[in-house]
């Protein structure tokens, strides 16, 4: 299963976008699941450090329905929209929580794809930073950052919304890069398959 999480509050451009990124891959035969930490009652992580101890995290929240999504991940496509320049704290907060579950396991996120998708409202607004910022959470776990590939050179997916579900949906370059890079998602996850047999 690959695993998409997205990081707004709310059900619009990247909620939809990482919908339609989730649907490229299944169209390639994957199965998938959305996460949304939007309305989800989601604390950040308070460095209590009572997981490296106790293989589990103190604070029972809604973070216990995305860390059993997380243990069963083969594949992950985090999407989140741009705030201030760099990633939502909605999707800070998901990757800081995992935590818990990398102190149980701390290897089961090695050699995973992992694809990054960032909104923002600005058509330069912090698009790649964000993006960044989520290849460094994949790289910190041995996990496989897949970019659009060197033609091209982006990094991950990137939108301009002009903080619009419309405008994000007109944005071609947008999608000309979703496609690079779901594509070679699906070729980094064919190739893990190959090389693991
Ligand atoms: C607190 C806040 C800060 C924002 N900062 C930026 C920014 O630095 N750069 C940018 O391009 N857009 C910024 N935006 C706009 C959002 O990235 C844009 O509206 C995006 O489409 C929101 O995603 P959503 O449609 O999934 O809600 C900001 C929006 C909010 C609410």
């Amino acid at each position: 299963m690959i695993l998409g999480i997205s990081g707004s509050p709310r059900n619009m451009a990247t909620e939809h976008i990482l919908g339609m990124a989730l649907k490229m891959l299944e169209e390639k035969g994957y199965e998938t699941e959305l996460f949304a930490m939007r309305g989800k009652n989601i604390s950040p992580c308070r460095h209590c450090d009572y997981c490296l101890k106790n293989k589990e995290c103190i604070v029972k929240d809604d973070m216990y329905q995305l860390y059993p999504l997380i243990r069963e991940a083969e594949g992950f496509v985090l999407a989140t929209p741009v705030y201030n320049g760099s990633m939502s704290a909605q999707m800070k907060i998901a990757i800081d929580r995992t935590r818990a579950t990398l102190a149980a396991e701390p290897r089961s996120l090695r050699r995973k794809p992992g694809m990054a998708i960032a909104i923002g409202g600005d058509r330069m607004g912090g698009q790649e930073l964000a993006v960044q910022q989520i290849h460094t959470f994949y790289i910190l776990n041995g996990m496989i950052p897949v970019s659009g590939g060197f033609f091209g050179a982006n990094l991950g997916a990137t939108f301009w919304s002009h903080d619009t579900l419309e405008e994000a949906e007109k944005d071609e370059e947008g999608f000309r890069s979703l496609r690079k890079t779901t594509r070679r998602f699906a070729e980094t996850m064919e190739w893990l398959k190959k090389i693991e047999k």
